[in-house]
């Protein structure tokens, strides 16, 4: 079991899961898609039909279902990884990621996780540098230009990224910010394998000091 973690936060489309992974497979270290858990959780509820805006019937929900991210995001058995970047997903999880109860629930299925795992974990998402893991080994905070952003999503657009940053960074419960010692780094134009050997170098620096 291992506490070491490396914490990547950062808007939508920042390139957060892309190096994460490359991150991960550069250290054989497990990779966590905490974005994949809230939007699963955003599934459900609307496979069981709840109202999204009913936050008590959301969290009752969020703490009782069973959760993967990999090999496949599934919940309570069913695999959503398709359906987790629908339309109507990208609309409704932002209203889910505010939800303290469903955000308290989440986290503490973060760090569990984390610490099960053998070498180390690579965690990406919008609070892990701030709120689930502030003593992290490294903290990463990748931004990009809104274009290239919306271009990384597809079909998404500018308008839906940018709304959601929005709400992402002004909501009361954990918003996306830069924590004051997170490392910044701008993917716009890099390539994946540098930014991630920039942080594994980072992780090694930090692990001497
Ligand atoms: O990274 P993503 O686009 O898959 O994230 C989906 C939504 O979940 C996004 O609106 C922000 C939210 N989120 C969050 O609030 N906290 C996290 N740790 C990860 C994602």
């Amino acid at each position: 079991m291992s506490d070491l973690v490396i914490a990547i936060d950062g808007p939508a489309g920042s390139g957060k899961s892309t190096v994460a992974r490359a991150v991960a497979a550069l250290l054989g270290w497990s990779f966590l898609d905490t974005g994949a858990m809230y939007r699963a959780v955003t599934c459900e509820a609307l496979f069981r039909g709840v109202d999204i805006d009913n936050d008590d019937a959301v969290a009752a929900l969020a703490d009782t279902v069973t959760l993967t991210t990999l090999p496949r995001v599934t919940v309570n058995g069913r695999d959503v990884e398709d359906e987790i970047r629908s339309d109507e997903v990208n609309v409704a999880v932002s209203v889910v990621a505010a939800n303290p109860s469903v955000r308290a629930s989440m986290v503490a299925r973060q760090r569990e996780l984390a610490a099960a795992q053998p070498l180390g974990t690579v965690v990406e998402g919008r609070d892990i540098t701030t709120v689930v893991f502030p003593l992290a080994s490294v903290k990463i905070f990748l931004t990009a230009s809104l274009e290239e952003r919306a271009r990384r999503r597809g079909d998404e657009g500018e308008d839906s990224v940018a709304r959601r940053d929005e709400a992402d960074s002004t909501r009361v419960a954990s918003p996306l910010r830069q924590a004051d010692d997170a490392l910044m780094l701008d993917t716009t134009g890099r390539d994946v394998d540098d930014v991630a050997q920039e942080i594994v170098q980072w992780l090694k620096r930090n692990l001497r000091n």
